[in-house]
């Protein structure tokens, strides 16, 4: 028996990287997944792993009638559509904020905001109308929760995308739909190295470079983001709606303990300064 036996899901920007873990993960717990991206390659070379559990189709998420068309076809072929996983996205514009042009801001936010909003959008009709409720999954990110973790514009797509779920969550809670968002912190994926694509020794000193400054010792890997969604999408988290799930390695929730405790200790040996009389 597997987790999400019987059941549909939409995965946006399952061409690679966290997208792609989880259609392998969901497709493996039983699901039948469209995966649905604008890397045709990569992308019918994931669906050609999950055998008849898979189909590619080519999205633009940022295009309405592409992200209609994929939950459309997911209803035609399997006849109910379960899970919307909003999960495409990119960088965005960089750079300080006077060099940033208006094409580059709407290019951001029709990717990043509106992409996740037409998910949102398509996904529920299909929903309602299979009476079964169903789990939305749109990826934020740590950026959404503090600033300094990326880019300007894609820090506020995902502040924004956080309080899209939680907004919507409120609506849709009484037709049994859920809606969370998932906030990852660094993952080892092409997006986090900064390029579309990227060697596996370019991953791999990401790593090494970054995973010392987290918590947990490590970065994170798409199959940790995909085991979070996989929680989200099963009936598991039947209770869980309107959520911003964190996983991050601790990250969001401060310094790793080794980097604070070298910055307190640099004065000299720690010293306890008493009250008179204790
Ligand atoms: P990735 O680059 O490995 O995968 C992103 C996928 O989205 C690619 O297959 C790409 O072709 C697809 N995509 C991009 N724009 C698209 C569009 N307009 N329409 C359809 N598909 C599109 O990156 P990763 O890391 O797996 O990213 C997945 C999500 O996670 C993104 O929303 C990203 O912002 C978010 N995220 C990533 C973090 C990281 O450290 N890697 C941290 C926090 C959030």
């Amino acid at each position: 028996m597997g987790e999400l036996d019987g059941k549909v899901a939409v995965i946006t920007g399952a061409a690679s990287g966290m997208g792609a873990a989880s259609a392998r993960c969901f497709a493996a717990e039983g699901a039948r997944v469209l995966i649905a991206d604008f890397n045709e390659e990569a992308g019918a070379a994931v669906a050609a792993e999950l055998g008849e559990r898979g189909v590619f189709r080519r999205v633009d998420v940022s295009r309405e009638d592409d992200v209609a068309g994929a939950v459309g076809e997911a209803v035609e072929r399997w006849g109910r559509l379960d899970v919307m996983f909003n999960n495409a996205g990119f960088g965005g514009a960089r750079g300080p904020i006077e060099s940033i042009s208006e094409d580059d801001y709407d290019i951001t936010m029709d990717v990043l905001v509106k992409g996740v909003f037409f998910g949102i959008k398509h996904a529920t009709p299909a929903m309602k109308a299979g009476g079964r409720g169903g789990s939305i999954i749109n990826t934020a990110s740590v950026a959404g929760i503090q600033a300094g973790e990326a880019p300007h514009l894609y820090s506020v797509a995902k502040a924004a995308v956080m309080h899209l779920t939680t907004s919507v969550a409120l609506e849709l809670g009484e037709h049994g739909i859920r809606v969370n968002a998932i906030c990852p912190g660094v993952i080892a994926t092409p997006l986090a190295v900064g390029r579309r694509s990227v060697r596996e020794e370019q991953v791999e000193r990401l790593r090494e470079k970054l995973g010392r400054y987290q918590p947990i010792g490590r970065v994170g890997e798409p199959e940790d983001i995909a085991h979070a969604a996989l929680y989200l999408a099963s009936d598991r988290s039947g209770f869980v709606t309107g959520t911003h799930h964190v996983v991050d390695g601790g990250a969001a929730a401060g310094r790793a303990w080794s980097r604070q405790h070298a910055i307190s200790t640099e004065a000299g040996p720690i010293k306890l300064y008493r009250p008179p009389g204790r």
